[in-house]
């Protein structure tokens, strides 16, 4: 399997089913998708779970942040319904159910560690203490994070796996040597907002460059022409299409 991948899902499948559920991965999976990307953060008594947000609001309906609640609690929220009718009852996994599912449906994946403020090694030190003990494919997995902590405990945890360093809108000006520092693998970069230049900028570093979250053809189109080597999208199989069906 290529490495690294050319096309992701994004927070699982995330046009087709409730992002981050072990459904979204099923969903990835049954399209053909080889490689799906989810975010991990910690529960007040530190599970690690599959979420994106720091409140529960959006996806759940219930107000509070999930740094403040228990994975007992956790684990009885609605996470789909707020998607649709028939995802009605889809939970909240943990980290370990989510491996099981890529396991069972042989997936590649790029674990995104998003702590809750304050929680940065925590989080990264929890997830990878977790992953360490049920997942041994390192060629197909791939490590990355917004905070440099995380990615500065990936390197000392788990020197040998390959790190992703994400890049937000506003590039940290000391983004190079932080790339340098941190070994990252792969460069990863908001797609939808980036120019020619920065995408140039970034394979100066001689590692493939991954934009997210990139759902329109014709922008993976532009990226592609530019140097970009693979795409996290919502909408995988949309991208796939329009990328390299012969038309
Ligand atoms: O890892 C790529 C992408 O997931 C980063 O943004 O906010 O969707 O986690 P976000
Ligand atoms: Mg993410």
């Amino acid at each position: 399997m290529l490495f690294p991948p050319q096309i992701i899902g994004h927070r699982g499948c995330a046009a087709y089913a409730p992002e981050n559920t072990l459904e979204g991965l099923h969903t990835a999976a049954d399209m053909g998708v080889e490689w799906v990307e989810f975010d991990v953060k910690l529960t007040k008594d530190q599970v690690p779970i599959l979420f994106h947000d720091e409140d529960l609001e959006r996806i759940t309906g219930v107000s509070g942040a999930v740094a403040d609640m228990n994975y007992e609690d956790i684990r009885q929220l609605d996470a789909g319904s707020w998607f649709g009718e028939s995802f009605i009852g889809v939970g909240i996994p943990t980290l370990e159910q989510a491996v099981d599912v890529l396991i069972e449906r042989n997936l590649g994946v790029n674990v995104e560690i998003k702590p809750c403020p304050g929680r940065e090694k925590e989080t990264a030190e929890v997830a990878l203490d977790v992953l360490s003990g049920i997942w041994d494919d390192h060629e197909r997995l791939l490590i990355s994070s917004f905070q440099h902590v995380c990615l500065e405990t990936a390197l000392d945890m788990a020197a040998d796996w390959a790190r992703g360093f994400l890049l937000p809108e506003e590039w940290p000006e000391n983004w190079r040597e932080l790339a340098e520092y941190l070994q990252v693998s792969t460069v990863n970069l908001d797609g939808r907002i980036c120019t020619r230049e920065q995408v140039e900028q970034a394979l100066e570093l001689e590692k493939p460059v991954l934009a997210y979250t990139i759902n329109d053809p014709d922008r993976a189109r532009f990226l592609q022409s530019w140097g970009v080597d693979g795409f996290f999208s919502d909408a995988p199989d949309v991208l796939q299409d329009g990328l390299f069906s012969v038309h």
